[in-house]
């Protein structure tokens, strides 16, 4: 009988709930077969992963992304031109901050209502791989929260009702929420709606969650108001203080969450200060279980 392989890395958790931090692995070396594997599997079972001190550049993160899928083109999400990868930033590049009126700091401001990133794209996102480059002396944390643990901890009776119901998102619902004037702007109206299952179950380990996001302006088969007090209700189910896991950013910092499984959110900061992370978002294919999400389907 051959050895069992020796794990690839340490994990600790973050949260109870959900979450590791990874010890030891240089994400530069994760295109190496076994540690990519070992990576994924545990992006799977635990949904948020968090790497430190890993300082990547542009080219280094894309790389690590790609091993994830396809990435996602968020220049035409985000406010900014910068093709694939994409600040999150409110520094101006002239050495200043935006004022607080700017639409790309009211963007950041939408960032701050619990989602899911790119629920509104016809192709939905996997996962985010999220790192700090410049954090402020205080604020600026994300937060995060488990839609796994919080479908497991639903009644029932709910949560057999949630199977067979569908969400309709759009991108501009949630600009909406913060200023009308931004969800006006071309980059948050293109988009056709797009509906979606509630219940995103993942194909590797068949654990099912809450597939929700600030984007959802309707319930399938529901009146709007009557849709929109359970979006709300189930926000909050998921996201109550015990449930949430607060990220402060170092520098350097790496955070990959699957979108499947995981609500996020900004918190504000003094926006005197810069505060800039990048991200880059992979695309979700069939096989990460997007062809049994489409409304219609069996489940
Ligand atoms: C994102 C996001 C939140 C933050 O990058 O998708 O929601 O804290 N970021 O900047
Ligand atoms: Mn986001």
């Amino acid at each position: 009988m051959s050895e069992p392989a020796p794990l690839a890395f340490q994990t600790t958790p973050v949260h109870p709930l959900f979450g590791v931090e990874v010890l030891g692995c240089d994400l530069r070396r994760a295109g190496e077969p076994d540690l990519y594997a070992a990576i994924r599997q545990a992006f799977e079972v635990s949904s948020l992963l968090l790497f430190r001190d890993q300082h990547l550049n542009d080219e280094d993160h894309l790389a690590f992304a790609k091993l994830f899928g396809p990435i996602e083109d968020r220049s035409n999400i985000r406010m900014d031109g910068a093709a694939r990868i994409s600040g999150v930033s409110n520094e101006t590049g002239d050495g200043g901050v935006m004022d607080e009126a700017n639409l790309r700091l009211l963007d950041l401001q939408a960032n701050m209502l619990w989602h899911t990133d790119s629920t509104f794209l016809p192709v939905p996102a996997l996962a985010n791989i999220l790192q700090a480059r410049v954090v402020p002396s205080e604020g600026g944390a994300t937060e995060f929260a488990s839609t796994r643990a919080g479908f497991n901890g639903l009644a029932p009776e709910l949560q057999e009702r949630l199977r067979s119901l569908s969400f309709h998102h759009r991108y501009s619902h949630s600009r909406a929420r913060v200023d009308p004037e931004l969800a006006k702007l071309k980059r948050f109206t293109m988009w056709p709606d797009t509906e979606w299952r509630a219940v995103w179950a993942n194909p590797v380990t068949g654990e099912e969650a809450l597939y929700i996001a600030s984007h959802v302006f309707a319930v399938s088969g529901m009146q709007a108001e009557e849709g929109a007090a359970l979006v709300d209700e189930l926000i909050a189910a998921m996201t109550q203080p015990a449930a949430v896991y607060v990220h402060q950013w170092q520098p350097g910092d790496v955070l990959v969450w699957d979108e499947r499984a995981v609500l996020h959110r900004g918190t504000p900061w003094p926006y005197e200060q810069p505060r800039t992370l990048v991200s880059v978002c992979v695309s979700a294919g069939e096989g990460d279980g997007l062809i049994t999400m489409r409304p219609g389907l069996a489940a």
